[in-house]
């Protein structure tokens, strides 16, 4: 498997292969960048087809994160893990144990947090060999509610640019996944009046939806077509594609799904056909901003004020697309780019 090659490869610092015998692990961390701080990002386990699309997955979201904490303002750089295997047969107390030595062996650099499938009990276990943590529960806690309400603040940023309204009253939106971020999103956007669609593979998450939300539950692959303002992916990556993009009728692409975009050329597809996307990175950054305050010793003041702060981001990515006529997720890369450089400057002059 080629790394230095890979088409994923942006000049990551360091990949880490780990494998433990015993326990079965294998897991794979990535340290995109340090330029702005420790490389933070959480820990995905997802029982992936192959090694190779696992290093994918891993290279692409790490340096996801770098972008996303230097455009959030975070003194912290871009790392990600992903351990291969069946959520439901591979987790153990020894499996964690093993991975916290390999977190613990790169000495701070890389600083682990929950993603998907893995819960803040798994990180109190992987704490017990390493101090590199972040989003444990006598800390920071689980990021989850935080990024939902950032993803809301930052549909409302959408909502104001594309249709003019400050509030979700009316809005139709359309909800991929309500799990630990994607059902309190749903639950904002209620309150604030917004008229709920929503899907997931778990029928109880949608009886409750429409019990608790009164929203409408609809199939899997419904979602996509449905007559709405929103389209807000909350689940899985890569949900904008040629097939979903066909199907779309909705206005703005709203959610805390990470790489939603199926491939970079998506972005300008999207600008194309009238649709605003709020790129992923920046709204779905409220987790990792309110982790920094265990990361990064920031205080909740900060860390909350940061929260609110992805509505302004995503007010001036918009203004700047449209008034360059480029795409949104072009713009915020940019943006990004541009904190590092000024960071690095800094550092030689
Ligand atoms: N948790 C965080 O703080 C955080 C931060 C940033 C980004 N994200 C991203 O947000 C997304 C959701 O994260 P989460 O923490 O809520 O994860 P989660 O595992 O708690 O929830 C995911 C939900 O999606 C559902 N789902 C899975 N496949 C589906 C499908 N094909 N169609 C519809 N629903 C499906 C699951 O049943 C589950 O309810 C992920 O992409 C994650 O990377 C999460």
């Amino acid at each position: 498997m080629s790394l230095f090659e890979h088409k994923e490869f942006d000049q990551h610092e360091q990949v880490v292969f780990c494998h433990d015998k015993q326990t079965g692990l294998k897991a794979i961390i990535a340290i995109h960048d340090t330029t702005m701080g420790p490389a933070l990002g959480g820990t995905r386990l997802w029982n992936y087809p192959s090694s190779a699309e696992a290093l994918t997955d891993v290279l692409r979201l790490s340096r996801g994160m770098t972008y996303k904490s230097a455009l959030a303002g975070l003194p912290l750089g871009g790392g990600k893990a992903v351990i291969i295997g069946d959520a439901k047969s591979i987790k153990s107390a020894e499996l964690f144990r093993a991975y916290g030595r390999f977190v613990n062996s790169l000495s701070g650099r890389y600083i682990t947090a929950e993603d998907v499938n893995i819960r803040t009990s798994d990180i109190a276990i992987i704490a017990e060999e390493t101090t590199f943590v972040a989003g444990t529960a006598e800390k920071a806690g689980d990021p989850s509610p935080h990024t939902a309400l950032g993803t809301y603040l930052g549909l409302k940023a959408a909502v104001k640019h594309a249709f003019g309204q400050d509030n979700l009253s009316g809005i139709r939106i359309a909800v991929q996944g309500l799990g630990a971020v994607g059902y309190d999103f749903a639950e904002y956007c209620h309150r604030d009046g917004a008229q709920l669609f929503v899907t997931d593979i778990n029928p109880a998450a949608c009886q409750r939806a429409a019990e608790e939300l009164n929203a409408s539950v609809v199939g899997l692959d419904e979602i996509y077509a449905l007559d709405v303002d929103v389209y807000a992916p909350c689940a899985l990556g890569a949900t904008v594609n040629d097939d979903t993009l066909k199907l779309l009728k909705a206005k703005i692409i709203a959610g805390s799904a990470n790489n939603q975009l199926a491939t970079p050329a998506h972005d300008q597809m999207v600008m194309d056909m009238g649709v605003l996307y709020a790129p992923d990175y920046v709204i779905n950054a409220g987790g990792v901003i309110h982790v920094c305050s265990e990361a990064a010793n920031m205080s909740r003041t900060e860390t909350d004020q940061k929260v609110r702060d992805i509505y302004t981001t995503l007010t001036t990515i918009f203004s700047r697309s449209k008034s360059e006529s480029r795409p949104t997720g072009q713009i915020a890369d940019e943006l990004a780019r541009e904190v590092i450089a000024n960071k690095k400057a800094q550092r030689s002059s």
